[in-house]
């Protein structure tokens, strides 16, 4: 039985030495390991030799036919190395390539992404309001009177039923505040509507950031550093920002924001960015007489609160020059923007 192995062992191993293809391989592999291969055969015979002998044949026959598999996995490897490399020397290096073309953000939504991610490390969270509100929260909570123009029928889009489309995401604060306590640090992002005229400046239809933090004692100077941290982390750190004081109903002071940017190849200027305060106590007035309690009491606590134009500053940003860009969805142009 022994020599018998040893001879099954020997003519496999110099067999598969001289093997040429895979198929070949695989009929040789059948004729060896196969149910009638030569190797099983063998085996069968097992039963026929002494008991005593059995330990030692046994021991034999599994180390020949793990020999000669490991053989065949070596010699299949070997083969299939060289129909690879035979089937690249076919390849046309000349021809062009195939162009990919993968997908990336909106410019709208990467610098969303910026502002966002500043903010959450800053301590805000994210807070949202309907598109379709009512005048309480668009203007009378945040202390426009209703012969204010942005009240007017020219400028923003009314409902039969006195709801409107949101001019700013300002309506957030009211939401947030009538549901919550203080203190409260949010951010809310999302789409504002004026009856503008569109051009290279103006949508119809565009997106905000608004940002509210109130609490007891928040002061002008937080205001000015958090604002500051903001713009600096999208426009680059050493980028100047300043303040410049302004109106808005419903924060007083209320300040505009500029930004000196150096476009290329001419003076810096200041452009404005966007608009802040501190929230006027009428608007804290107001929240408390809708929720019926004095959590927003204007002498106990403060906040400070603002709006940023996303459009706007993906327009600075990037230097882009017209506005309706950002809608047209031309591959062309928000290709830019990998
Ligand atoms: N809501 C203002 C606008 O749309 C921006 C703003 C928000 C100003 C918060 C002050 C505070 O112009």
């Amino acid at each position: 039985m022994l020599e018998e192995l040893e001879a099954i062992h020997a003519d496999a191993i110099s067999a598969i030495a001289e093997m040429a293809d895979i198929d070949g391989l695989e009929a040789f592999r059948v004729s060896y390991l196969g149910r009638k291969g030569r190797l099983t055969v063998a085996a069968a015979r097992m039963k026929d030799i002494p008991k005593e002998d059995k330990p030692a044949a046994g021991k034999a026959l599994n180390e020949v036919r793990n020999a000669i598999t490991a053989a065949i996995g070596e010699k299949g490897e070997s083969l299939q190395i060289a129909i690879d490399a035979k089937a690249a020397e076919n390849v046309d290096v000349t021809l062009p390539g195939r162009l990919m073309h993968p997908g990336a953000r909106h410019p709208i939504s990467q610098i969303l992404d910026r502002a966002v991610a500043t903010l959450r490390r800053m301590g805000f969270s994210l807070a949202s309001g309907p598109e379709i509100e009512t005048e309480w929260h668009c203007f009378d909570a945040l202390n426009t009177p209703p012969e204010h123009p942005a009240r007017n029928e020219s400028d923003t889009f009314y409902f039969e039923d006195g709801r409107l489309l949101r001019t700013h995401t300002s309506t957030v604060q009211i939401r947030t505040m009538e549901t919550s306590p203080p203190p409260v640090r949010i951010i809310a992002p999302g789409a504002a509507f004026r009856r503008d005229e569109i051009d290279s400046t103006h949508l119809s239809h565009f997106n905000q950031l608004e940002g509210l933090y109130v609490d007891e004692g928040v002061s002008l100077a937080e205001l000015k550093g958090s604002l500051e941290y903001l713009l600096r982390s999208i426009f680059g750190e050493k980028t100047p920002v300043r303040f410049r004081p302004h109106f808005f109903p419903f924060t007083e002071p209320s300040f505009e924001i500029d930004i000196m940017l150096e476009a290329r190849g001419k003076a810096s200027k200041w452009i404005e960015i966007a608009g802040c305060g501190m929230v006027d106590p009428d608007v804290f007035n107001a929240v408390n007489k809708a929720r019926g309690d004095n959590a927003y009491a204007p002498d106990k606590i403060s906040g400070f609160a603002f709006g940023l134009g996303l459009e706007r500053l993906a327009m600075i940003l990037w230097g882009i020059s017209d506005i309706r860009l950002l809608i047209e969805n031309d591959i062309r142009f928000l290709r830019q923007f990998p």
